[in-house]
């Protein structure tokens, strides 16, 4: 199969790459956060395309995208107000919210579960596509499973060039960690994943918030939970990673200790130059965490190569987008974590 590549600014890409979705096929979509793998959410067949080209465990549910806030109603049912206050103030937008689904929304779509995962994204192509497929799209993060997340066009076509229909090309995704999911269906709400809308946002909106623990700690993958997308080994490179937590000058004393040729450090833009001789590659600015977002999943895919060894990664600290940043990399560690103050 070739791989259609569509370019975003082209007027053309969105009416074809709905009539792909129309059919059947497979498009990897622009989002703000990362590129989804995108199919007809209502389509079993279409769905289960998305599942063998990711090689994604049959539970794992996927979310439905839409084109517009009030489409939640076609979808879901029993839907609270707080769900409505949540649309109309990060929608479009990295805001995922998991209600209870109609019948019209496929069990392979859900994952076997009785609720559905929607999100209004604000990419205009994406959504001019969702709305001329007249369907909404499933998509989960377009990256073979396990693998770091796809936020630029060309790492879709790393992972799926010749196995997909078409690719739209939207440049690199702005926020570049996968949407926030809030779980409606109990209260208080429940963090499952946190992303570019924060903790903070959600509860100045609903007043509580509880937070998963799939968010802060590693889940026994027989357990049932309530994302079952959390308890997956996730984002990692092939080597293993470590995060250095501590001062700027303990963790850098630290990693000069046990380095050794081979390994890599992953590290803030500031700290490069303490690392000049250990191969360091930075994601972004520690001053500045939306370019620590934006740049993640990048550099954990440059660093995803079976020659390292080690990677010793550098995590912001604080709340915000910074609990994001530290969420994927704590996954992408396994939550290894040392503290190079009591290490040393
Ligand atoms: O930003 C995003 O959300 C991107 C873009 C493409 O929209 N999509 C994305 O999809 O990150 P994915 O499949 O990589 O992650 C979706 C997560 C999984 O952990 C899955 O288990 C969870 O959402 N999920 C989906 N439906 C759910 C549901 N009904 N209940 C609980 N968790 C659900
Ligand atoms: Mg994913």
């Amino acid at each position: 199969m070739n791989t259609l590549c569509l370019s975003a600014a082209d007027p053309q890409a969105a009416p074809i790459a709905a009539k792909i979705i129309r059919e059947g096929g497979l498009v990897a979509i622009p989002t703000e956060t990362v590129y989804g793998l995108g199919a007809n959410g209502l389509d079993e067949q279409a769905v289960a395309k998305i599942f063998e080209a990711k090689g994604r465990p049959q539970d794992n549910p996927l979310i439905l995208h839409v084109a517009r806030p009030e489409e939640m109603e076609r979808f879901c049912h029993h839907i609270p107000k707080e769900a409505y206050l949540l649309a109309e103030k990060f929608w479009p937008g990295p805001l995922t919210i998991v209600l209870p689904a109609r019948d019209i929304v496929p069990k392979r779509t859900t994952g076997g579960l009785s609720t559905v995962a929607i999100r209004c994204p604000a990419s205009e192509v994406t959504r001019e596509m969702i709305r001329l497929a007249g369907v909404p799209v499933a998509a989960p993060s377009a990256n073979i499973s396990g693998k770091p997340s796809t936020t630029t066009a060309q790492h879709v076509l790393h992972d799926h060039d010749g196995r997909i229909d078409a690719v739209i090309d939207g440049g690199a995704c702005s926020v570049g960690v996968e949407s926030t999911i809030v779980d409606l269906t109990e209260k208080p709400a429940r963090l499952l994943r946190p992303g570019g809308i924060t903790p903070e946002q959600l509860t100045e909106v609903l007043g509580e918030l509880t937070i998963d623990e799939a968010v802060t700690s590693q889940i026994d993958p027989t357990k049932v939970v309530k994302a079952p997308g959390m308890k997956y080994r996730h984002y990692a490179p092939a080597a293993s990673v470590v995060i250095v937590s501590g001062s700027r000058e303990k963790a850098a004393e630290y990693v000069h200790r046990y380095f050794e040729p081979g390994d890599r450090v992953l590290c803030f833009e500031e700290e490069l130059p303490l690392y000049a001789d250990c191969d360091p590659l930075s994601y972004g600015r520690e001053s500045d965490v939306n370019t620590l977002s934006a740049g993640l999943f990048d550099a954990l895919r440059i660093l995803d190569d079976p020659q390292i060894h080690r990677v010793y990664a550098r995590c912001p600290e604080g709340g915000g987008v910074a609990y994001a940043v530290q969420n994927r990399l704590k996954k992408a560690a396994a939550f290894h974590i040392v503290d190079a103050e009591a290490a040393l």
